[in-house]
């Protein structure tokens, strides 16, 4: 039993494989929170730990100091307006416009499931790893209001999912105007906070600095996750390694707005939250209705950022990936976007496969550039028509042609936008996103469809779904190349304005859901002007996104790295493109790139027709690679070696098979230097029992030794090399 609930002392303990957590109901009123951490025997005693005999006291020994109980105490779920002045988590305004709101424990039931959200990604039990969920009901009678809390317990994967729904007990209209998924207060232990941030073309860098008094904020106000800051925050104990130290992680299922907070405040207690934006949030809960938050999921480590990496990816496998491609072979794709951008024509694209074909490659996705009358970005977004001048005989034509050539067929779309110039547009500008008598701000030449309107995610989805309806594509390439701004709808009312970033979300989830519903077949890649909706929501339906659209090597070495922290390398989109770089100009070995991009899905976006001997030998052996490795690191065990980021010289990383019969490590010299030895390579994850050959050299090495001796690596000649070393165990 994950869920155990001590009724003599009102305590619920939650116990995955290696943690514990604790929450316990004080005065029969208060759901606080006691620990979470290690996992713990039992909780004899742990009470006491949500100090109630401290001063201030409870309310009910001590009335006129509840003010006082409110700010202090370790809420479970922190509300605001009767007295706790830190980070709030639910901000509700009455009718009459009064905000505020008192939480007190009804009653809680514990399921031996984990509930879908309606409309929303949802992590998922499985036969075999089964769920419990524990749903603590309170409730506001002053308003009217009831809040559930849930937590599903993940014993197999040490997380906890947590959630929060709303829903309106009274008689009049509330409006949330804040409402958060998760909250965990606990004691300062001088943490530091982890995220990851970044930029367009410099996503998830991992970022560390102290936690001091006040309030840390990750955010994004942009309409989905965004470039610039990622939908993760984490505590770690200071000096925490990849292999040691403490960490405490949320990470938001969610591809929207958000905001995460960790707060210092005055009693050496520290809080961190996480849920939707409250900017340009509101939402109209109608009397008899319920608001259904996204979850939040919960990881503790005491073994470093290594150990929550891999629970994570594991996670994600077992517990919030759909796809059949999962465990499937990736197919190996190119794509046409960093090889000819808009200018191509049918010919130049068979020209492509074909070349393509013979090296090994195996899909050809086309990308911008087919539709409407689109040469360059200015036009045409909403117009999901063929380019007959480019394409003539249309798409399936296209995809006859090309599958002659042995390959199969990906398309790319931009299905949530709309050009100014196009028939869409001319024929209904008010299904554009837009504040009236305001002219929207323009951002790649191209406004923002209104996702909050069924009409218009009906269109849309017919516009994509009737392409892939008529014409063999296994793979669509779903992008979002701006992010949101004049976020209004024409076809709500003004009252329900506040709802429209969060329904476009739902509009992007439920198109995306009955695309993989009518095309259970379908590869989906998920993609947002690189890596900008990279985030555990749109995980639930596609098993890769594209990671970012810088794609040189040593660039990627960092970006990867923080995406990987989090992210089984799986759902990584990693191509191999031309040299020098388009967006650093930097000059890499073709090597080197094929190494980087194996740590991936795996393809091409370079043009394939205009290669050397040499090249295309190359290419032949990466593909050769790809075969060989693939299933090692789609499912085995990832471990951070080395950062680049930290020793400025070279980076390195492993994939252990689950059985540990197998390993590969990936290392890259970034900077040659001068008059040094070997370099040692402490490997990790090895069975310390058994002896290991190096496929390369056919030497021989103890685990144990691999593992406290270190890999010695031989200085290289010039920047930007790499190897690959693959160990297989020898014994039986
Ligand atoms: C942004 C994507 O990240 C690129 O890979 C490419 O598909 C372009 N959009 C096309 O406009």
């Amino acid at each position: 039993m994950s869920i155990q609930y001590y009724e003599k002392e009102n305590i619920f303990q939650l116990n995955t494989q290696t943690t514990t957590y604790l929450l316990g109901i004080v005065d029969g009123t208060y759901v606080g929170h006691i620990y979470y951490g290690r996992k713990l025997r039992n909780c004899q005693g742990a009470y006491a730990y949500l100090r109630t005999k401290d001063a201030p006291f409870v309310p009910s020994v001590n009335l006129r100091e509840k003010c006082s109980f409110m700010d202090a105490f370790p809420w479970e779920y922190s509300v605001y307006g009767v007295g706790d002045y830190r980070e709030s988590c639910l901000i509700v305004r009455t009718e009459s416009g009064y905000r505020g709101c008192e939480l007190s424990y009804v009653s809680h039931r514990i399921l031996e499931e984990k509930p879908v959200l309606a409309g929303l990604p949802s992590t998922f039990g499985k036969e075999g790893r089964q769920v419990q969920t524990l749903e603590i009901l309170c409730s506001d009678s002053c308003i009217g209001l009831q809040v559930v809390l849930s937590y599903s317990i993940f014993e197999d994967s040490d997380v906890i999912v947590r959630s929060v729904r709303l829903l309106n007990t009274g008689q009049k209209k509330l409006y949330i105007e804040k409402v958060f998924s998760a909250c965990l207060d606990m004691d300062q232990n001088n943490y530091e906070v982890l995220v990851l941030s970044g930029s367009w073309a410099r996503e998830r860098h991992m970022t560390k600095y102290p936690l001091r008094s006040g309030k840390h904020v990750v955010s994004s106000n942009r309409g989905e996750s965004s470039h610039q800051e990622h939908p993760f925050l984490a505590l770690t104990s200071p000096g925490c390694t990849q292999d040691c130290g403490e960490v405490y992680g949320m990470h938001f299922v969610y591809s929207g707005n958000f905001l995460a907070a960790a707060e210092d405040s005055q009693f050496d207690s520290v809080r961190m939250v996480m849920g939707i934006h409250p900017e340009g949030f509101e939402w109209v809960l109608e009397p008899g209705s319920s608001f259904q938050a996204p979850e939040v999921v919960c990881i503790y480590s005491d073994q470093g950022l290594g150990k929550m990496s891999r629970a994570l990816h594991d996670f994600y496998r077992n517990h919030l990936i759909r796809s059949p491609y999962l465990h499937r072979k990736r197919p190996i794709l190119i794509n046409t976007w960093e090889a000819a951008y808009f200018d191509f024509d049918a010919d130049y694209l068979v020209e492509i496969a074909r070349e393509a074909g013979t090296l090994g490659i195996e899909m050809l996705v086309m990308d911008d550039g087919w539709f409407g009358h689109r040469s360059s970005d200015d036009s045409s977004l909403g117009d999901w028509k063929v380019n007959e001048e480019k394409l003539p005989g249309g798409i399936s034509a296209l995809v006859e042609r090309v599958k002659a050539e042995g390959l199969a067929f990906g398309i790319w779309f931009e299905p949530e936008m709309i050009s100014p110039d196009s028939d869409l547009y001319r024929a209904h500008p008010d299904w554009t996103l837009q504040i009236p008598g305001r002219v929207p701000s323009m951002s790649r030449a191209q406004y923002v469809l209104d996702l909050s309107c069924q009409e218009v995610v009906d269109y849309v989805y017919e516009c994509v779904a009737s392409i892939l309806r008529n014409a063999d594509i296994s793979y669509v390439k779903w992008d979002m190349n701006r992010q949101l701004t004049d976020v209004g709808s024409s076809f709500l009312t003004g009252e329900k304005q506040g709802e429209v970033l969060h329904r476009y979300v739902l509009g992007v989830y439920q198109l995306q859901e009955r695309l993989i519903h009518e095309f259970p077949g379908l590869l989906l890649e998920n993609c947002s002007g690189g890596g900008a909706r990279f985030d555990p929501g749109m995980l639930y339906y596609s098993p890769q996104i594209w990671c970012s659209d810088d794609t040189d090597a040593i660039e990627r070495l960092t970006i990867q790295e923080g995406t990987a922290l989090l992210y089984p390398l799986s759902c990584i989109g990693a191509h191999v493109s031309t040299c020098p770089n388009h967006i650093v100009g930097r000059i890499t070995p073709l090597k080197t790139r094929g190494h980087v991009a194996l740590s991936g899905t795996f393809g091409y976006e370079l043009d394939i027709t205009k290669l050397t001997d040499k090249e295309r030998e190359r290419i032949r052996k990466q593909i050769q690679m790809y075969h060989e490795y693939h299933r090692l690191i789609q499912d085995g065990d990832y471990y951070r070696i080395a950062s680049w980021m930290d020793n400025h010289l070279y980076d390195c990383w492993m994939i252990v098979s689950k059985d540990q019969r197998e390993a590969l490590v990936t290392y890259v010299q970034v900077l040659a230097k001068a008059n040094v030895k070997s370099r040692k390579l402490y490997l990790k994850g090895l069975d310390e029992k058994s002896c290991y050959r190096l496929e390369e050299t056919g030497e021989l090495f103890g685990g144990d030794l691999l593992m406290y001796g270190g890999y010695l690596a031989a200085p290289e000649k010039g920047d930007f090399v790499s190897r690959l070393l693959h160990f297989r165990c020898l014994d039986e």
